[in-house]
């Protein structure tokens, strides 16, 4: 069983998981941070850059890893995650853009291009802590239903469901990218933790079927079960269909703090 909390709303979630991560940053400043993008992760972003700014809390050898980004997007596209991550992230926080990785097809070998990306987050000792969205269809990064449970990086078609929901941020669906380079899920289960996030309900059949419902490739993100140390963090409207609720309640009520996995620190045992 997942670690997971109910919180009044997304700000209410971004400040919990934003605490958890600048105390684990102070403590561990050479922090690698998976990050995940959409509106999702914002309160996150927004509650950790105003605690690192107020409490002055050394960046500077910070690593992020985004999950994703699309293809075929012109360099400085103000969609693209790069500059999604550099407008909520890097100059929140104040880090130096070459802090931030994106994953990047390669025009001449897209295949290897998911290989570079994997060798890059083996080197920087990988990702400490990875934090995950979900898709309405129970996506993870964009490792849309159908996913090798065991996939690593590499470049996937968009479902029309996941370009109908981003549209929103481009003039026109015909705008949305086609096509994207992700982590796989294989690549988000080599994180050290997982700390999902999901507020509103058109996220609470995916977040029931992540956390209650069985392991299946047709649900992405259904691949937590499978992780030692997750953590999930949701509104009442996105725990709406979750039949567990109680205990999820009474168990973060009454959690010992030693035993949450938040905050964050060295990974214990949880009772999950
Ligand atoms: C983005 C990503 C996706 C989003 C998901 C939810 O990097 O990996 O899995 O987390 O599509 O998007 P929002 O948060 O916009 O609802």
């Amino acid at each position: 069983m997942a670690e997971v909390i109910i919180v009044e709303d997304a700000r209410a979630g971004g400040a919990l998981v934003g605490r958890a991560l600048a105390d684990q940053l102070r403590e561990q400043p050479d922090l690698v941070l998976g990050l995940a993008t959409g509106s999702t992760p914002s309160s996150t972003y927004a509650a950790l850059a105003e605690i690192v700014r107020a409490e002055s809390i050394p960046v500077d050898r910070l690593t992020g890893f985004a999950l994703d980004e699309y293809v075929g997007l012109p360099a400085g596209h103000p969609e693209s995650y790069r500059e999604v991550l550099i407008r909520e992230v890097v100059a929140p926080l104040g880090l130096d853009p070459s802090q931030i990785h994106v994953p990047e097809m390669l025009p001449d070998d897209p295949q290897r291009s998911g290989e570079v990306y994997e060798a890059a987050i083996d080197a920087a000792g990988g990702v400490d802590v990875q934090l995950l969205g979900i898709g309405r269809s129970g996506h993870i990064g964009f490792n849309e239903p159908g996913s090798s449970l065991a996939s690593r990086t590499r470049i996937k078609t968009l479902t029309e469901h996941t370009r109908v929901d981003n549209s929103r941020f481009f003039d026109s669906l015909d705008d949305v990218p086609i096509q994207c380079m992700t982590q796989g899920v294989g690549t988000i289960l080599r994180a050290k933790r997982l700390v999902m996030l999901a507020f509103g309900a058109a996220k609470a059949e995916g977040i029931a079927a992540a956390i209650e419902g069985p392991l299946t490739a047709a649900v992405p993100a259904s691949a937590i079960q499978l992780h030692e140390y997750v953590t999930v963090v949701v509104d009442e409207a996105a725990a709406s269909r979750l039949e567990h609720t109680d205990s999820y309640r009474s168990a973060w009520a009454h959690k010992p703090a030693w035993q949450s996995l938040l905050p964050i620190g060295a990974p214990r045992r949880s009772d999950g």
